[in-house]
């Protein structure tokens, strides 16, 4: 299962086997995942049924290619949720298991599949760096629960979140607070401002303040230090900080309908946010959605898969599947990072599954190999800080950003010589050169500073329409394609070539990236 194989070995074959968790709805692969595994050169059998709860039939998956049968004793074996025992026995030595583990929380199940001779993928500890977010599963399900928790408090919550004025009076704006703005509560927030509210959010890390904004939401500084995460997740917070969160919370647990809490430093339990005086404090028919019941809880009084509802009448939600109750697009989305992992793990789209522990992605997902226990892997180190101090920006560095190696001397040279070569063509070069390049110069300094000022987000299609300007090389161009020169032929018939690619490129993935944001059918 590991290691190089020789070229001429026959495909493997991917089993999708169907959940046993109670309330588990969805599946690892999808009738168009299976398409996409069959596409690595694996082969696929789905167990009769196991896309059943989420909307997808058997007859689907043996549309898109796949058999349908035994599936627990394929090569490399797909599931959700974390195998049972009984499941466990059902594995034969070597195969390959992809699913949930939780390999921090629970030790004994390394052993075990260890003990069974498997090799196991842990869909969970896949790392948060750029590379790999194709491939996150915790992030994909996050995603889809933030939205939905919103939505289970819009169902239990008694009014609109929007504000209206209607012919029966006014109805103001429901108020919502989003506790912690990872991927979770930025769902929330976006789906909470969608819907119309007045959307407030807070967490630990400021650098998400712009993000709470860009999704409508106001970010709530808590006035204390903290310190910076390197890995994409929050430290624990400091005492400091918790005294002035509590404020915060009890101050707002007063004047807001909804919270959602999705406080998270993992490998610990959940951080307590909301207290029940906290939670007494709210109006009647508020909401509040736990998403960390399963952890703990952040607020007093959650009872982890339930909803209940406190003397004053506020509803606690802790719902712990909320991500399984949209089970057709969380399916799709978690088949989706499935086949990224493989895809990952299949360089020669041979159907052979190669485990490359050069590769962090590879040795951070893979938790047993062959039978031994390689939890936890060496720490990876992502840039996910913001650069505050010049230390902090040296170990935030992006991969593959290299710092400027220009000294300030070797700056002023570079200045001076650039000033005499300005100089030297106004004064030595005919009058129409000295005045393109006068333009030029200038364009060049204009350009610098207006992209300069664009947000980096920003940039693709800001890059992508101005490649537009490429228009202008192209009138330039078929002006001079009928010179007497041929090589002024030959070169014009280049700068169309090449400028052409460059503006219809540029116009293509413009569309595309916009069709992104679009909700209609220019899709
Ligand atoms: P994340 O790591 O992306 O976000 C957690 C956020 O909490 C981070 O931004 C962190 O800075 C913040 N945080 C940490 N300590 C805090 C504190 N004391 N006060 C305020 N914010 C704090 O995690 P993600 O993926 O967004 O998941 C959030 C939670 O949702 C987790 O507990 C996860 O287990 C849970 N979850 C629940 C589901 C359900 O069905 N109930 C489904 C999916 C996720």
């Amino acid at each position: 299962m590991t290691g190089h194989q020789p070229a001429h070995q026959p495909p493997q074959r991917v089993g999708v086997v169907a959940e046993s968790l109670p309330g588990e709805t969805r599946v690892a692969a999808t009738p168009s995942t299976v398409r996409l595994l069959l596409g690595l050169g694996y082969e696929v059998v789905v167990e009769s049924g196991a896309g059943a709860a989420s909307g997808f039939g058997d007859e689907a998956y043996s549309e898109a290619g796949a058999s349908i049968g035994e599936a627990w004793t394929a090569d490399v074996v797909l599931k959700v949720d974390a195998p049972t025992d009984e499941e466990i026995s059902a594995l034969r030595a070597g195969t390959t298991l992809a699913a949930l583990i939780a390999p921090a929380q629970r030790p004994e199940l390394l052993e075990a599949l260890a003990a069974r001779g498997v090799t196991v993928l842990a869909l969970d500890a896949v790392p948060r760096i750029s590379r790999a977010q194709s491939m996150d599963v915790l992030s994909s399900m996050a995603n889809i629960a933030g939205y939905r928790a919103v939505i289970e408090a819009a169902h239990v919550f008694g009014r609109f979140f929007t504000g209206q004025v209607t012919a029966a009076g006014k109805v103001p704006p429901a108020k919502v607070l989003v506790a912690g703005a990872g991927v979770a509560g930025l769902a929330a927030i976006g789906a909470a401002s969608s819907l119309g509210a007045i959307v407030r959010a807070t967490d630990p890390r400021p650098e998400v303040a712009d993000q709470v904004r860009s999704l409508g939401g106001e970010y709530l500084a808590v006035d204390a230090a903290q310190e910076e995460s390197t890995d994409g997740y929050a430290r624990a917070t400091s005492a400091d900080y918790d005294r002035a969160a509590a404020e915060l919370y009890h101050e707002q647990a007063r004047d807001v309908d909804v919270v959602v809490t999705t406080a998270l430093i993992p490998g610990r339990p959940a951080p307590r946010l909301l207290t029940a005086a906290d939670v007494a404090a709210m109006k009647p028919g508020s909401v509040v959605v736990d998403m960390a019941a399963a952890q703990g809880g952040n607020v007093e009084g959650t009872v982890a898969g339930r909803s209940v509802v406190t003397d004053n009448g506020v509803t606690l939600i802790g719902y712990t599947d909320l991500a399984s109750r949209l089970p057709t697009q969380a399916s799709q989305l978690f088949g989706t990072n499935l086949v990224n992992l493989l895809r990952l793990l299949t360089p020669g789209k041979d159907g052979r599954l190669v485990v490359d522990f050069d590769d962090v992605v590879q040795r951070a997902v893979t938790v047993v190999r062959a039978g031994t226990v390689t939890w936890p892997p060496p720490p990876v180190s992502v840039s996910a800080a913001p650069p505050a101090t010049a230390p902090a920006a040296a170990t935030a560095a992006p991969v593959g950003a290299r710092p400027s190696r220009l000294t300030p001397a070797g700056r002023y040279c570079l200045i001076g010589l650039g000033m005499l070569a300005a100089f030297l063509t106004v004064a030595f070069a005919p009058a129409q050169l000295a005045e393109n390049f006068t333009v030029f110069a200038l364009a060049v300094v204009i350009g610098y500073y207006v992209i300069g000022k664009v947000h980096h987000s920003l940039h693709t299609p800001l890059m992508s329409v101005t490649n537009a300007i490429s228009g202008i090389v192209v009138i330039g161009a078929l002006l001079q394609i009928g010179h007497e020169s041929a090589l002024v032929t030959v070169l014009s018939f280049v700068a169309i070539l090449l400028t052409s690619v460059n503006i219809f490129g540029g116009f293509a993935v413009t569309r595309r990236m916009l069709s992104m944001f679009s909700r209609g059918e220019s899709r």
